[in-house]
């Protein structure tokens, strides 16, 4: 890592498939996750601007370069910054395309920002959603950004009170044409979820859960074509786009008490998470017979020590390769015994990482 956030010259080896960072807080532990995450299409962990990650007055842009071994095979990923800002990815020293990753490699990750998944709006609920659809398909966070560009021209369309129908059509075939895809796909994921979650023989500790989206599936980009023309007049009223994939609300319900999530307690919540990320790291190792990395920012703050060992459990007999972090060092007893562990300190804004 070279000037990522306060990280301004850091070299490690993650030869072991589970690592641990500790230290107090704003030592740079979650900084490291981020720049783990990255090696994902899209901003990461933070969902942070790709042009604030540089190293405050630092006159190079950050940078991460990569050896991966993926299948018994070394490959170099390199990560940095173009001139427009735009995050670049170089492959065995070779430019690639930025989706190029996710059909190398899978990255899922917990955060405690995502403790409020359930009970946040909806928006943070899509985005959990369509960043596990971007690891099946990796066409999905594409089309995301393809979507998002057409509907942008639609509501731009109705605020600025334009009246050229062609133009309309035009964008209207778009968002139909991405929009079916997207809900085709992430319809598709959480049935693939349901099914592994149906699989499993042995159910686990945590929580079965119910999966759905809070929309009726869309037939076809037809339809989906039919049907924006005809809202047109209401959404002209309203200045957007009322309806479409990009208002899906992802559903999830506790099983056996059939309790939406939101109304769950709190440890039921995180145990509704904790459930989901293990059904879908277990479908992602199933489906592409790899595991995927998976990072896990401050768990070790929120689970008792039983729930963290079952938790983990599940995720080490996948054979993923884990990074962790928290601010507790006692707590690692629970960690597998060839856990690696780094402690970090901060100097004067910088980060530094120790051996522990
Ligand atoms: N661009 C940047 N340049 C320099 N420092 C930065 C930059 N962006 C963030 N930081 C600093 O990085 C520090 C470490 O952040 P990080 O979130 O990794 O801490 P942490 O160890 O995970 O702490 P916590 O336990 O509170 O979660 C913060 O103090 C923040 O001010
Ligand atoms: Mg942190």
């Amino acid at each position: 890592m070279r000037n990522f956030r306060s990280h301004k010259s850091l070299d490690l080896d993650f030869s072991s498939n589970f690592v641990y960072f500790s230290g107090p807080n704003g030592v740079g532990k979650t900084n490291i996750l981020e720049a783990i995450s990255l090696f994902s299409p899209g901003r990461g962990l933070r969902g942070a601007s790709i042009s604030d990650l540089t190293l405050s007055q630092s006159e190079t842009f950050w940078n991460l370069s990569s050896l991966f071994k993926i299948s018994n095979v070394f490959i170099e990923l390199e990560l940095g910054l173009d001139k427009k800002g735009k995050k670049t990815l170089r492959v065995d020293g070779k430019n690639k395309p930025l989706i190029y990753l996710t059909e190398i490699l899978k990255i899922i990750w917990i955060t405690p920002l995502m403790d409020r998944l359930w009970i946040g709006g909806s928006s943070e609920r899509r985005r959990f959603l369509d960043r596990l659809v971007m690891n099946f398909f990796p066409n999905h966070a594409k089309n995301c950004v393809l979507y998002e560009h057409a509907l942008k021209k639609r509501n731009f369309l109705f605020k600025e009170n334009v009246n050229d129908i062609a133009w309309f059509l035009a964008v209207e075939k778009q968002l139909a044409e991405i929009g079916y895809l997207i809900d085709k796909n992430r319809r598709e994921v959480i049935e693939i979820i349901i099914e592994m979650q149906i699989s499993m023989k042995k159910k686990g500790h945590f929580p079965i859960l119910k999966l759905g989206l809070d929309t009726d599936p869309i037939k076809n980009s037809e339809h989906f074509f039919e049907e924006l023309q005809k809202s047109r007049k209401t959404d002209f009223n309203a200045k957007r786009t009322l309806s479409g994939p990009h208002k899906t609300d992802l559903l999830v319900s506790h099983g056996l008490k059939k309790m939406q999530a939101k109304n769950c307690s709190t440890g039921e919540q995180k145990s509704l998470l904790l459930s989901l990320f293990i059904l879908s790291s277990l479908a992602i190792s199933k489906k592409f017979r790899k595991p995927p990395v998976i990072l896990l920012d401050e768990i070790v703050a929120h689970l008792d020590k039983e729930n963290l060992t079952i938790f983990l459990d599940q995720l080490i007999s996948i054979n993923a390769q884990i990074f962790a972090t928290g601010t507790d060092k006692k707590k690692l007893d629970i960690l597998p015994a060839d856990a690696v562990s780094y402690s970090l300190d901060c100097n004067g804004g910088e980060s530094k990482v120790f051996l522990s």
